[in-house]
């Protein structure tokens, strides 16, 4: 059993201590924010992660797991100080914003009364494993006190957070000092991963270029989708196809409305400053921020494809959340969307399963017009009156909705599928105009008139449509 002391409550904080002591440790969780750790300790969580709320609870009953404000207190006896604080992106053109960072490894200097390895979670630009030596080392209240600074760059999902700590495809870790290196090592010794030792800059860049590589992959098949919508073939095969070549894989090869979240739009954005600042020109990072940026347009020129103008339309939107199985709205296509469909004079109906709260929040952060918003219970309520319904995020409740239940309740039979989570035959079948993301097999673009829906669909899906209701 170790004594560890964790710094930040975020996602990544929350889970790694979680986690840690759930393996036996003695975890100390430190945040600034009083209320966020008033909250934990009663055992209200300040995200949405499955799984979490109850490891929690069960760490804190076994007392493994502590909340404190007080670096004082957290950082008493701890071996292991980890650093997992947000570097979101900064002001200066992508770079990512080092002050939390820097403010941790400052307090941890004033309080550290004996050696301690100092272990960085934090995505932080390549070579600010150095930054956080130089700022302890210079901040030292005890001069003669020793550390160790180690990267151990993490790789959770959110929403499989737990599963991908407790099962890792690997471990990085990097460090100048080999021995602290394997004292972390050892922590990590009960996952039985792979873990690869190495420098403290490259074990920071594995963590950028993982996500940039996954990204690429997102906007790649981004890119196909679009080439395949044009000529007639469907993308969701066509990532099987490939899927299977073992040297591809099928994982992140899910055309949609792209990538969002707090990470991969940071990180590619912060590689691809750190490789400008370097005199490098990025090609592929930009072209890879290109696309996932246009991908969002999409459903808005799938909209008006068919609805003609937007003015006076009823836009149900499905999912708010960047993906599923979180909260959290951090740069989420629904966003962009709900922007353009009401700057464009529609209004829009709304539900996510969990993200209700978080999406006002962020709507209202962001400008947009909550008078034009309205935030609803059901997939049902989203749908009544609605002229289209644009899937944004793809949570599993989704796919099981009755669609001619959805169907009847809408102004306008239009599915536009953001998240290609059902099929084009089916959905025409209960007689939707689809668009999914590069399936290409919808027919051309047709504009519908207000409450016409007989000469899109043809006399004989209407006619089907009745028999099966
Ligand atoms: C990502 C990485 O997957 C983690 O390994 C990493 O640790 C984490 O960032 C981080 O740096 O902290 P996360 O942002 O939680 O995790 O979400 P992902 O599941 O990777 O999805 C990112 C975005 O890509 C989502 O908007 C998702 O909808 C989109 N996506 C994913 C696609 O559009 N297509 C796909 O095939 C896969």
């Amino acid at each position: 059993m170790s004594n560890i002391c964790v710094l930040g409550t975020g996602y990544v904080g929350l889970v790694t201590g979680t986690c840690f002591a759930d393996m036996g440790n003695n975890v100390t969780c430190v945040d600034i924010i009083e209320e966020k750790i008033a909250k934990l300790k009663q055992g209200i969580l300040p995200i949405y992660e499955p799984g979490l709320e109850e490891m929690v609870e069960r760490n804190v009953h076994a007392g493994r797991l502590h909340f404190t404000t007080s670096y004082e207190e957290g950082l008493d006896n701890a071996e292991f100080i980890f650093i997992a604080v947000p570097t979101p992106t900064g002001a200066n053109q992508g770079a990512a914003d080092m002050r939390y960072v820097e403010t941790a490894a400052r307090m941890i200097a004033q309080e550290l009364d004996h050696y301690a390895i100092v272990i960085n979670k934090s995505t932080v630009p390549v070579g600010s494993g150095d930054v956080v030596s130089r700022v302890i080392r210079n901040n030292l209240k005890r001069p003669e006190v020793n550390f160790a600074v180690v990267s151990n760059p993490e790789f959770l999902r959110e929403g499989e957070a737990l599963s991908d700590f407790q099962h890792p495809d690997r471990v990085v870790l990097g460090s100048s000092d080999p021995e602290a290196a394997q004292s972390v090592a050892r922590l990590y010794l009960p996952l039985r991963a792979p873990i690869l030792v190495t420098d403290i800059y490259t074990a920071e860049m594995i963590k950028y270029a993982s996500n940039a590589f996954l990204a690429t992959k997102i906007s790649f098949i981004n890119e196909i989708a679009q080439i395949c919508e044009r000529l007639g073939a469907d993308v969701k095969e066509v990532a099987e196809g490939m899927g299977h070549d073992k040297r591809i894989g099928r994982a992140f090869l899910d055309a949609g409305l792209g990538y969002g979240g707090s990470c991969f739009p940071k990180d590619v954005r912060a590689l691809a400053h750190m490789a400008d600042e370097a005199g490098l020109h990025p090609q592929m990072l930009h072209a890879v921020m290109d696309i996932n940026h246009d991908q969002r347009r999409l459903v808005i020129n799938k909209l008006t494809n068919i609805l003609g103008t937007l003015r006076g339309c009823v836009i149900g939107v499905l999912g708010l959340a960047f993906k599923a199985n979180t909260d959290d709205m951090r740069e989420s296509a629904s966003i962009d969307i709900i922007r353009w469909v009401t700057a464009q004079g529609a209004t829009v109906r709304v539900y996510d399963p969990v993200a209700t709260e978080t999406g006002r929040v962020a709507l209202e952060r962001e400008g947009i017009n909550l008078d034009m918003v309205e935030f609803c219970q059901t997939s049902y309520d989203v749908a009544t009156g609605a002229d289209a319904l644009v899937i944004s995020t793809a949570w599993n409740e989704f796919k099981s909705l009755n669609m001619l239940q959805v169907r009847a309740a809408m102004r306008r039979p239009v599915l536009i599928d953001g998240r290609n989570i059902y099929e084009a035959t089916e959905m025409n079948r209960y007689g939707f105009i689809y668009r999914g993301i590069g399936r290409g097999t919808g027919p051309a673009p047709t504009i519908l008139p207000p409450g016409d829906t007989t000469s899109i669909l043809g006399e004989a899906q209407l006619l089907s449509l009745e028999e099966s209701k």
